[in-house]
């Protein structure tokens, strides 16, 4: 991997064999994507899109075509099976030492001064129970053990990093990072928000960029898992980070009306149902103050991709269990900051890089203006005055 993930007190160390077996997944990995997927779109242009008269009307149409083709069954299964190793070579890391992450997350120093609160009572919406969402095991909110677990935190660290092959940078913030040094710094230099909401913040990758931008903000984070919020805040406190972790749904959370002047989300959306997502929208308006602003981030939407490209973008929802991709991606964010009462004339979409290095482009076609390589930023303001 280009760098090494940055150590802290809670990162699953890996022995020499373990470090040999996340680098066999990652070369293969990456053969697969930059020698064995852009076969695919070979596939498309010599051999299947001849069966169409017209251009395809949609990825559905591309799909049916595609999918008899054995070498896109090769190629799809490969990508499968690599993403069941990533999972695979990273439980056997975790496994073997999580009893002493567990005691070193419990018994962290609270140097930072942030804090963790969770709610055994707290309901896991269906739509994350039902599957492991992109085929990691234990899912983000399950415990693997008795006790302090940071299981799932540990995995999704640890595996994230080697399922970018380290692009997310030696923190896996550059997502994060770009939002933040690209979007706001840049586009919204005013912007002093006194408290700061990021929704779905996992371990915190993307959350920490923002005590660099707003070190005088009080900067919370929420998720459904205890797992990611125990490791979170033990990360966050090991690197000096100060921000405050809770356990609560984005769909409806614990914290006053207008409490914030910034509610955040990074790629959470995507792993949320349709309903869930309305919801998710319409805490944002009750939870941001007058002129406070709503900004959440994804992979860009499918609307003016190509049927194609689309179809490959789409790889997700059949063959990674993530099952509201699609959906997602053919949904106008837009319009749904609209109906929950956001103004239009407040409502816009930004586009910032999307951190990721070498290999971004996981279509095998060459980059296709903003469904390679970027985020997309939806943004909406609540009015200053109602
Ligand atoms: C892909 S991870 C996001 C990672 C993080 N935001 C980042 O940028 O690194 C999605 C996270 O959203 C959380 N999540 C899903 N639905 C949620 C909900 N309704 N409320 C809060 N968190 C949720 C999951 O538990 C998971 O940790």
């Amino acid at each position: 991997m280009p760098e090494h993930q940055h150590a802290h007190a809670v990162l699953p160390s890996a022995t020499l064999d373990e470090r040999a077996r996340e680098d066999i997944v990652k070369s293969l990995k990456r053969n697969v994507t930059t020698r064995l997927v852009p076969g695919v779109s070979d596939v498309w242009r010599r051999r299947v899109s001849q069966q169409f008269a017209d251009t395809p009307a949609s990825r559905h149409e591309v799909r049916q075509a595609m999918l008899d083709d054995d070498y896109v069954q090769h190629v799809f299964s490969l990508r499968r099976i690599l993403q069941e190793q990533v999972w695979d070579v990273t439980a056997e890391i975790v496994g073997r030492q999580i009893e002493d992450l567990n005691r070193r997350a419990e018994h962290v120093e609270n140097h930072a001064g942030g804090t963790l609160e969770l709610d055994p009572g707290l309901e896991i919406p269906a739509y994350l129970q039902a599957l492991d969402i992109h085929a990691m095991p234990t899912g983000y909110w399950d415990v693997a053990t008795e006790g302090y677990d940071v299981a799932a935190g540990a995995m999704y660290d640890r595996g994230v990093y080697l399922y970018a092959l380290g692009q997310s940078g030696p923190l896996g913030d550059s997502r994060g990072r770009s939002v933040v040094f690209n979007f706001f710094a840049e586009e919204l230099p005013e912007l002093r928000p006194r408290r700061i909401l990021d929704m779905g913040c996992s371990v915190g990758h993307s959350l920490l960029p923002y005590t660099e931008l707003y070190p005088e903000a009080e900067i919370w984070g929420i998720d459904v898992g205890p797992g990611v919020l125990r490791y979170a805040h033990a990360r966050a406190e090991s690197l000096g980070k100060k921000i405050h972790l809770s356990q609560q749904s984005a769909e409806r959370t614990r914290f006053p009306d207008g409490h914030f002047d910034l509610v955040t989300s990074h790629i959470l959306l995507h792993e949320t149902s349709r309903s869930a997502l309305r919801n998710i929208f319409a805490e944002c308006w009750r939870l941001l103050a007058p002129g406070g602003y709503m900004m959440h981030a994804e992979v860009p939407q499918f609307e003016g991709v190509d049927a194609f490209t689309q179809f490959m973008l789409d790889y997700d929802t059949y063959y990674n269990n993530e099952p509201f991709w699609g959906a997602m991606h053919d949904t106008d964010l837009g319009q749904i900051a609209i109906d929950v009462g956001f103004p239009p004339e407040n409502v816009r979409s930004a586009f910032v890089a999307s951190g990721r290095r070498e290999g971004a482009d996981r279509t095998g076609t060459a980059s296709k203006g903003k469904a390679a390589g970027q985020l997309q930023l939806t943004v909406a303001r609540k009015p200053i005055a109602n």
